[in-house]
């Protein structure tokens, strides 16, 4: 049984608490697509957790794993290892496929750096290297883990890694390994320090996945469905598949292993990047909802931008991850607002439209068609049993949001604990 959780919106939706609070009712958590700019954070108790590659699921000691389909920083990976034992959870059932990539600690960065400054307008990115990992990839020019292993267990292999196919992988990214040598050789270091300490997690995903047939698998999506690399505003996007499908083609499952998708939208949105952004927020909300939600990167610190939940992008997003049901995330976040604008159509050259054009330069034209309704001045914090249990204008709220964007809310959390959140069938009782 396979289920995934996917993000319905530009990232950064809660998808770490909903991975968490799932996770307890399966065997294996498995990410799928990105890297390290991913940031998902799990609140346990008094512990605010943050991870970038490991799957949410280890904080409940679950089999996890880094699926083919990834870009993995070794050195950003070694630290989350190092933090989550200092933390004093169990880490040894972490396993990463050895068809994953490396994203290069140094020189991708540097190129990712190199090449939003000689873009007319900047993406965005995290900086994180994601996209030269990715190029390298479909180039076919990229390092995987199964190159480590290839290579790194003898001295001969270990010169050869050095001597020469880093300098060719530098030669081709056309960064001069001998005038770069220092750059070059750094990666190098993290490259070796790390595989000692995470030789023993590689593993063929394929054969892992075929191993746990019948386990329960969940696949924890990272960054959004607007961040897609087909279906985004491109090139404002990301460079992995975001959308459920990439479960498959992160892991080598099948579309029909899949049972449930939870996707996960927050009560309003945030972006962090420099396209078009409709639903974007005036300053004095966009600056309530930022402080009140502690929207600021989880990876770069940077303040997100804020906006209004946005029908048509949510609507879309959930006709094309097929969604099961929704997690409506972060309700709590809107309390004290007088009136919430929600933004439930765009007007594209006089024309109204209800969805999200495919043409970016569309897209950047939209203008946001609002509807408004009264906020609430207070919400319960704890034992919220029913959605009832809300004051009627954040039921009014969510019943907007399921009525226009045609999906199912059937799980609304109003705050960052495990128990901050009401479930599944006892939704409206
Ligand atoms: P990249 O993935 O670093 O190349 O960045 C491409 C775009 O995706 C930028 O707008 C980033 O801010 C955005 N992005 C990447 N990862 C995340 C994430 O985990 N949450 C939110 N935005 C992200």
């Amino acid at each position: 049984m396979v289920d995934v959780i996917v993000g319905l919106q530009l990232g950064d939706e809660s998808k770490g608490k909903v991975t968490d609070l799932l996770s307890e009712n399966y065997d294996v958590v498995a990410r799928v697509q990105g890297g390290g700019n991913a940031g998902h954070t799990v609140v346990v108790g008094d512990k605010t957790l943050k991870f970038h590659h490991i799957p949410s699921g280890v904080v409940r000691n679950k089999k996890c794993l880094l699926g083919a389909g990834m870009v993995i920083d070794p050195k950003v990976l070694m630290d989350e290892i190092n933090y989550l034992q200092d933390n004093g959870f169990d880490t040894s059932n972490i396993f990463i496929d050895g068809s994953a990539h490396i994203s290069l600690p140094i020189l991708y960065p540097f190129l990712d750096g190199r090449q939003e400054n000689d873009r007319e307008v900047s993406i965005g990115t995290t900086k994180k290297g994601i996209g030269p990992a990715y190029s390298n990839k479909h180039a076919r020019f990229g390092l995987r883990f199964w190159d480590l292993v290839n290579n790194l267990n003898s001295s001969q292999g270990i010169e050869n890694f050095g001597g020469y196919i880093l300098p060719l992988l530098y030669s081709r990214n056309h960064v001069d390994p001998a005038e770069n040598a220092a750059m070059m050789w750094q990666d190098m270091d993290v490259i070796l320090n790390s595989y000692s300490f995470i030789k023993n997690m590689i593993v063929d995903g394929r054969l892992f996945i075929k191993e746990h047939n019948d386990s329960r698998i969940l696949i924890e999506g990272a960054q959004g469905c607007w961040l897609d690399v087909d279906y985004g505003q491109y090139p404002f996007v990301t460079s992995s598949c975001t959308t459920a499908t990439g479960a498959c083609l992160g892991t080598g499952l099948s579309v029909r292993n899949i049972n449930h998708i939870y996707g996960v939208a927050k009560a309003y949105t945030t972006y962090v990047g420099n396209g078009a952004y409709p639903a974007e927020a005036t300053k004095e909300d966009g600056d309530y909802l930022r402080e009140k939600g502690h929207e600021y990167g989880t990876t770069t610190g940077r303040p997100r931008r804020c906006g209004y939940l946005d029908i048509p992008m949510l609507k879309n997003a959930n006709q094309i991850n097929s969604c099961t049901e929704v997690f409506l995330a972060k309700v709590d976040v809107l309390t004290g607002l007088k009136k919430i604008k929600i933004v439930v159509a765009y007007d594209l050259d006089g024309k109204t439209i209800d969805y999200v054009p495919s043409n970016s330069a569309d897209y950047a034209r939209c203008k946001p068609i609002y509807e408004e309704l009264d906020g609430w001045d207070e919400l319960p914090t704890e034992n919220v049993k029913y959605v009832n249990d809300f004051p009627q204008n954040t039921i009014a709220y969510i019943r907007k949001i399921e009525d226009l964007a045609d999906c199912c809310i059937n799980n609304v959390s109003y705050g960052p604990e495990r128990n901050q959140i009401v479930s599944g069938y006892a939704k409206w009782s």
